[in-house]
């Protein structure tokens, strides 16, 4: 049996995604063999195959480089002292970040530290679209410190990070604001935000008194959005190109203002898989592509206009 992979065979347009085969991996001490069900792709996968930002940098000489970071499948082998998974177990991870990757493949061998079991009641496909974008959500709101009552501006409510954000700012009781485009306004407003079509007018001239901004987008909508906050508000910007910019402008005007680096913790990705599973958290996929089309699924993603997320079926 072999092990088809996506690798990045150097940097450039989707065009350089390439599909290597290989014997399957044999699992270490502490490790187990994942039959990868589907992998998540993200902003940060499609940056670095175009050669920008840090993990670019990182993998520069490490060439051809497997990429992602999110995935669900089952266990098929263990190694050496592993005792908290079995083989027939679903499993979902945010792994190797940042730099080892490995998701786009049928088969991976994952540290079981870096694991966390699925509950029956939810698909792999969801499970697929927590990792990355639902610890950023939750690390985002935690680092805001959000509150009952608070009003929250988050920028890019439609998005993989941005559908998870909302609902979970909604399950700690604030009170929800968020951008999107028209086709998106019914859908945040179905999970309980007051949605705002960014394309309308800016987002300034249409809200004031926001306690917290949480920052999906950067640039421009980002600076603009600073002008609906109230006195000692506080931002997250999370998208890193930008969060020098937007915090030293945030703070020159009064503002408690951060950047962030999503921290996998596989505590955290058992409760919003336990959200998931009685109907607290809820995924939205825009599509889901087969690994040959892995190319598509990164041009979907680069379109800046995904509801939710795009995952590979690593197995079709
Ligand atoms: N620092 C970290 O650790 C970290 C971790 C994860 C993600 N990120 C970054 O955070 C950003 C969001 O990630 P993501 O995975 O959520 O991206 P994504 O899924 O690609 O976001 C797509 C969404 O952005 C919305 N959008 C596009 N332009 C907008 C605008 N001007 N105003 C409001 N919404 C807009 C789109 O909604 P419409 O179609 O309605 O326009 C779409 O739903 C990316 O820059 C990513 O690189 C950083």
């Amino acid at each position: 049996m072999d092990n088809k992979q996506i690798v990045i065979t150097r940097f450039g347009g989707p065009d350089v995604l390439a599909i290597q085969s290989s014997a399957l991996p044999e699992p270490q001490a502490g490790e187990v063999l994942v039959k990868v069900a589907f992998a998540g792709v993200n902003p940060i996968d499609v940056k670095t195959r175009a050669g920008l930002g840090w993990a670019a940098a990182q993998n520069k000489d490490n060439l051809p480089w497997v990429p992602g970071y999110d995935i669900s499948g089952s266990v098929v082998k263990v190694g050496e002292g592993v005792s908290a998974l079995q083989p027939g177990a679903n499993v979902a991870g945010f792994i190797g970040f940042p730099l080892r990757g490995g998701g786009y493949s049928q088969y991976v061998c994952v540290p079981q530290s870096e694991l966390s079991v699925v509950p029956d009641a939810v698909t792999l496909e969801a499970a697929a679209v927590l990792p990355l974008a639902g610890q950023t959500a939750a690390q985002a709101l935690s680092k805001a410190e959000v509150k009952e009552g608070e009003r929250v501006l988050i920028l890019a409510g439609a998005g993989g990070v941005g559908h998870l954000a909302v609902q979970i700012a909604i399950a700690a009781k604030a009170e929800v604001y968020t951008t999107c485009s028209e086709g998106n306004l019914d859908y945040l407003a179905t999970l309980g935000a007051h949605a705002i079509n960014y394309n309308f007018e800016p987002v300034s001239q249409r809200l004031q008194d926001v306690d917290v901004l949480i920052d999906l987008v950067g640039g421009d909508a980002a600076l603009d959005a600073l002008k609906c906050l109230s006195d000692d508000a506080r931002v997250v910007t999370v998208p890193t190109l930008s969060a020098e910019l937007i915090c030293e402008k945030a703070k020159l005007l009064g503002f408690n203002a951060t950047g962030m680096l999503v921290d996998p913790n596989p505590q955290q990705l058992d409760t919003m898989l336990y959200m998931v599973s009685v109907g607290l958290l809820k995924t939205e996929i825009q599509h889901v592509y087969p690994l040959t089309e892995a190319a598509q699924a990164h041009i979907q993603l680069e379109s800046g206009h995904t509801r939710g997320k795009v995952l590979l079926d690593m197995q079709c």
